[in-house]
């Protein structure tokens, strides 16, 4: 069963078409990457998949269901939800507070939010002992942990995030890799953007690549182990 499946997704900006067509699924359980070099159309898919986007075309389904004509809210109370680019956490609150902030309109009974609370600190023991620090003052990469632990506070069915890695030192990166591939393995689907190539196709199951808002390349990570592949794809045959 396909989790999420996007067909012949179209953005456009006025006159400019971000993203032209665009067809890709993520099956149940599956981490899918989606990368490509800087305005490729990464986030405007990611941002139109979760209905932020005006100027999109195409169809969305959320395990078999047509949701293309659902909100952004409602999706998100689907299961579907965006951790975006460059981390926003909000940074005048704890902590506590973002993470609680994330959860409390899904839950009727506080001891699920209780739950989720702490199978979320579970997976990110350092934001356990930064409970009631101002999420301002945290690392770059406590911030991201935190945004993404936000984002698994309402138990998404599907994560989306949009270039975890960016901005961030390798030691940080690999801890926040690893706990995504937990997540994955607890049953969330993944769809990852990544503009680090050789980190996505680590851990990712089935890759696809954008280029200039086209698809240009998807397989499994081992199509793209060579060197030349990968530039390929991204950069096309005809610029040589
Ligand atoms: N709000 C907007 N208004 C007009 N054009 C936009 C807007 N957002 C994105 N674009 C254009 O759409 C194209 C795709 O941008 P997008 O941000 O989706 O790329 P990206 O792959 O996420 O790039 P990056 O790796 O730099 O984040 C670019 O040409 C960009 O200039
Ligand atoms: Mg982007």
């Amino acid at each position: 069963m396909n989790a999420l499946e996007v067909s012949g997704l179209t953005v456009r900006y006025g006159p400019v078409v971000a993203v032209d067509g665009l067809s890709l699924v993520a099956p149940s359980h599956s981490m899918v990457a989606l990368l490509g070099a800087n305005g490729a159309g990464k986030t405007s898919t990611l941002r139109a998949i979760s209905a932020l986007e005006r100027g999109r075309s195409g169809t969305l389904r959320l395990y078999g269901e047509d949701v293309t004509r659902l909100k952004a809210h409602e999706l998100v109370a689907r299961g579907l939800v965006h951790v975006p680019e460059r981390r926003r956490v909000f940074s005048t609150m704890t902590v506590r507070e973002n993470l609680e902030l994330g959860g409390y309109r899904y839950y009727r009974q506080s001891s699920e939010l209780r739950r989720q609370f702490e199978a979320t600190l579970d997976l990110f023991p350092r934001l356990r002992e930064r409970l009631t620090q101002t999420a301002g003052m945290l690392s770059g990469g406590e911030q991201q942990m935190l945004a993404i632990g936000r984002a698994l506070m309402s138990k998404p069915k599907v994560l989306m995030l949009d270039e975890p890695s960016l901005g961030l030192g390798p030691q940080i990166i690999q801890t926040i890799y690893k706990t995504l591939q937990a997540i994955s393995a607890q049953g969330t689907t993944v769809l990852l953007v990544e503009q680090n190539a050789h980190l996505a196709l680590r851990v990712a199951s089935h890759v696809y690549v954008l280029r200039a808002g086209h698809l240009v390349a998807e397989g499994p990570p081992s199509e793209f182990s060579q060197e030349a592949t990968l530039a390929q794809a991204y950069l096309g045959s005809d610029e040589t």
